[in-house]
């Protein structure tokens, strides 16, 4: 569910026409709305309520200091996986003991920070991960928690290059790595063991995945009499892009936490796509209607690859609406950006009603891993974002200029 609706064939955001703020802000921008991001959270809050879990929120999936503001003040922890989400991180003013911090390349920079900050935990990937990070709290003088993140070769059934959890991938560790690990946890003086981690992949529609993983981990942590204090089962929950049925929060929980329940340890959960995903769109303005030498129609937009990578990376199907409906005659577009290249498309021959030069068009489902993934590839100024809270609407970032696009650059004297 989504507050992104037809009234009186406009597009609305909650209660606002797209095409009064499309008056007011140039194309292409993202647009949130608060209303449809709380819903989200809140769902999977209240699914889990009966083990009041962290929900730490992936910022992968969205890092705009606006999104990850609200959901830290409705109690959300962070999920971040560099230096510069934990910077953000910290600007928002989340708990430290509400931030977990994975990635299988910490640098020692970006470690020692985190344990400065003291963050809830690492979810450490590899034994030289560990060691680099007991050496660096050695010389620190501190112990850093950790939660070993273990790969359970799990197929997720999701798209390849987001599948995280089968053997093949270069995530976490496998279980005899990890049994190792926990068996000779004096090794690691500076370290404290606190957790078990697992992420098997993104963009899951089935529970049976996840269920599969946490029991293959929970068999190894009962076998092994492991004792730890956090279980973090990571995100990946999928969302409505096309005809999917995603397993809902609550049928997700509802299979979950019998597994879970009575454990002496407590859940981590790392959604990001679920809370982000259906809460933000992108909106375009059609800049050219042109039909190809075969035929074919394209709808030319002033938002391409740069602004939201999906299609072209995943071929990821992103439902396309006319900001205004009309009523005519349907063809097949491609729906393509100004960037030069074939692979920049935002859809492929989708049949949509007649659309003109000056049409604006929203493209759905963009919240999650739209403006994050976003470049300045063909120098194009990344969009502004946009939300739509307490019946306003709001700049959360502003678009970039062409200033911008030179910052820290620069023309060598001698080149004058
Ligand atoms: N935790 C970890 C350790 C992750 O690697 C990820 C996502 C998440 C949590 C959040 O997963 P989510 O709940 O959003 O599925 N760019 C791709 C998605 C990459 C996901 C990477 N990891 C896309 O646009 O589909």
């Amino acid at each position: 569910m989504h507050e992104f609706t037809y009234k009186k064939g406009i597009l609305h955001c909650e209660d606002i026409p797209l095409t009064d703020i499309v008056r007011e802000h140039p194309t292409p921008f993202y647009l949130y709305s608060y209303g449809t991001l709380m819903d989200h959270f809140q769902k999977m809050r209240e699914a889990f309520r009966e083990l009041d879990p962290l929900i730490c929120f992936s910022m992968k999936s969205n890092s705009n200091l606006s999104i990850c503001k609200i959901l830290v003040n409705a109690g959300a922890g962070l999920d971040v996986v560099s230096g510069g989400e934990l910077y953000k991180a910290l600007k928002v003013g989340c708990p430290t003991e509400r931030i977990v911090y994975a990635s299988v390349g910490k640098t020692a920079e970006e470690i020692k920070e985190a344990i400065q900050r003291d963050i809830l935990f690492f979810n450490v990937e590899s034994v030289p991960e560990l060691i680099m990070i007991d050496t660096i709290a050695g010389r620190m003088g501190r112990k850093a928690r950790v939660a070993i993140r273990v790969n359970p070769d799990i197929k997720p059934g999701t798209h390849e290059y987001i599948t995280t959890g089968t053997k093949e991938k270069k995530f976490g560790v496998d279980f005899k790595v990890a049994e190792d690990i926990f068996d000779s946890a004096n090794k690691y003086p500076n370290v404290a063991l606190k957790g078990i981690h697992l992420h098997i992949g993104s963009q899951i529609t089935e529970t049976a995945p996840f269920v599969s993983a946490i029991k293959k981990v929970l068999d190894f942590i009962e076998s092994n009499n492991i004792e730890i204090e956090w279980l973090n089962i990571g995100g990946g929950l999928g969302i409505v892009y096309d005809k999917e049925k995603p397993t809902t929060a609550h049928e997700f929980a509802a299979e979950v936490i019998p597994l879970v329940k009575n454990k002496p340890f407590k859940l981590i959960l790392e959604p990001g796509r679920f809370i982000i995903g259906n809460s933000g769109i992108l909106v375009c303005k059609v800049v050219y209607v042109k039909t190809g030498a075969s035929g074919k129609k394209f709808a030319i937009v002033d938002a391409g690859m740069n602004d939201l990578l999906r299609p072209s990376l995943y071929r990821a199907y992103h439902e396309i609406r006319p900001v205004v409906e009309r009523k005519a005659e349907s063809y097949k577009y491609d729906v393509v950006g100004p960037i030069c290249e074939s692979g920049d498309y935002l859809a492929l021959g989708r049949e949509l009603p007649e659309i003109l030069s000056g049409d604006y068009l929203a493209v759905m489902g963009a919240g999650a891993y739209g403006f994050t993934m976003a470049s300045n590839y063909n120098s194009r100024p990344r969009p502004a974002e946009l939300l739509v809270m307490n019946g306003e609407v709001r700049v959360i970032r502003a678009a970039e200029t062409y200033r911008d696009l030179v910052r820290g650059e620069k023309v060598l004297n001698e080149l004058k």
